[in-house]
């Protein structure tokens, strides 16, 4: 199946970018440099990015030097969004009672 009609990827093509056993993809930007193109219209970015987690299963964070560092944009979002969020009390309900 078609994923990018910009470049004419199938999914078989973007699964086998990010499971290569060496140079794997492992960002969609890299699964467009893994297959000899870029992004053009960026419509399939979602799709690209959706088959990548389904074929990983996560796997492309824990591989990823960046995210080990912190230095990656999601692990600062994640840690931003652990630091703002206080706890409810024991107890608490979200909606109060009226
Ligand atoms: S559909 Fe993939 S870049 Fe346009």
């Amino acid at each position: 199946m078609i994923v990018c009609s910009c470049n004419c990827l199938t999914e078989a093509q973007v699964r086998e970018s990010c499971t290569r056993s060496e140079g794997a993809a492992r960002s969609t930007f890299e699964v467009y440099k893994c297959l000899g193109c870029s992004p053009k219209c960026g419509t399939c970015a979602r799709t690209i990015r959706k088959i990548m987690d389904e074929t990983l299963g996560g796997a492309a964070c824990n591989a990823c030097p960046v995210a080990t560092n912190s230095a990656c944009g999601a692990a600062k979002i994640a840690d931003a969004l652990n630091a703002a969020i206080e706890p409810l009390p024991a107890g608490a309900a979200l909606v109060p009672a009226e």
